[in-house]
């Protein structure tokens, strides 16, 4: 049998490595930065930090979701800051932005574009000057959504259409209601690894006895055979009476309906490169956004969806599936720091895929290809 080996630890923390990451995967590829229920309405928006990038994300006069780069085609000021970056600065605040929900204004010389990006006003500027406002829209960042995700893409130009590229997690969520989902509550964790190491932690149960004693006393599976031959594609079952994601493997809330008989009493997952993973249970889905911040730093934004019936209610409670999901969260974020610890040492040139690793083949794949052809010999 042959002896598969992790990525060269130096993959993991080389600032070097992670340019090129963020260059030939964050750069070009779909990166899910959210759900549609956090922007509402006309002029609704958020600023991005995406990998050094500030990203304006709004919907336009029509409801449509628009995203572009955050810099104005005059000068390159920024034209909308994030509040919690106002926040956190001793700048002065300035006006500007979008403004009225209608258009946004660059703080700096006022010129003014509509919620599609084009160019609507200069002040002072006459038609006689020749500067045309309609080679001067905003620079523009693709959008696509797909079951109540937000995916953005910085490369508009070489862009492929999302849903071909995930059409194999949009085919094994089929019967879930992702888009109709409301978030019940959010959980942002920071984490001292590299990216990589926690796509590699998700892809693998080889970990789950040893570090989830808890999730494994609701999913026995887990532990069993070291994690090896579970069936992700019908979903992974719980032990006989539970059905969920909760300490007790039962809740008060309804399932899905719409469920196939798997689904009513199993855990299905997926991990969309790469930075989106689902977990569905026949009740809720936890979603985890990543953010790499840098080669040994990521933000993941935990979300937890319910039906809007249960949010609504007045006495909503979602603690039995946040608590125990917050549980196996902290032992995930301890475990991958552990290995990034771990990976500084001189003496650790690389890692071993065990046979019940087989997926991280992937992630090791899914790397070498997009950077592989950038590394020196
Ligand atoms: Fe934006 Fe001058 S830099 S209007």
């Amino acid at each position: 049998m042959t002896i598969e080996s992790t990525l060269p630890s130096s993959w993991y923390l080389d600032d070097a490595i992670f340019a090129l990451e963020r260059e030939h995967i964050f750069m070009r590829e779909w990166l899910c930065v959210g759900r549609e229920e956090q922007l509402n309405g006309p002029g609704d928006h958020q600023v991005l930090d995406l990998y050094g990038e500030s990203i304006l994300l709004l919907r336009n006069s029509e409801g449509e979701l628009r995203a572009f780069y955050n810099v104005c085609r005059h000068r390159g000021a920024r034209l909308c800051v994030a509040v919690q970056d106002q926040e956190s600065s001793d700048q002065l605040p300035l006006r500007g932005g979008v403004i009225g929900g209608r258009s946004i204004m660059c703080p700096y010389h006022a010129w003014t574009y509509n919620l599609d990006g084009q160019l609507q006003r200069m002040p002072h500027v006459t038609p006689q000057m020749g500067l045309k406002p309609e080679e001067l829209s905003l620079h523009p960042v693709a959008v696509e959504c797909w079951g109540g995700f937000i995916f953005v893409n910085l490369s508009p130009e070489t862009a492929q259409p999302l849903l071909p590229r995930i059409a194999a997690t949009i085919d094994q969520f089929q019967r879930y209601p992702l888009a109709e989902l409301r978030i019940g509550q959010s959980i942002r964790y920071e984490v001292d690894a590299n990216w990589k190491v926690i796509c590699e932690n998700y892809n693998e149960c080889y970990h789950c006895g040893p570090v989830h004693p808890q999730l494994c006393e609701v999913v026995p599976a887990f532990k069993q055979a070291g994690g090896a031959g579970l069936d992700w594609e019908r979903g992974i079952p719980h032990r006989e009476g539970a059905v969920t994601f909760t300490a007790s493997g039962t809740t008060h809330r309804r399932m899905f309906p719409g469920l196939n008989e798997d689904e009513q009493v199993r855990h299905k997952g997926d991990l969309v490169y790469p930075n989106l993973f689902i977990s569905a249970s026949s009740d809720h889905i936890a979603v985890f956004i990543l953010h790499a911040r840098d080669a040994v730093h990521c933000s993941i934004d935990c979300h937890f969806l319910f039906e809007a019936s249960e949010v609504d209610k007045p006495d909503f409670d979602p603690s039995d599936a946040v608590d125990f999901w917050h549980t196996v969260n902290r032992q995930d974020w301890s475990i991958c720091a552990r290995v990034q610890q771990g990976m500084r040492s001189r003496v650790h040139e690389c890692g071993i895929f065990s046979p019940m690793e087989d997926w991280n083949l992937d992630i090791r794949r899914y790397v070498s290809d997009r950077i592989g052809p950038y590394i020196p010999d």
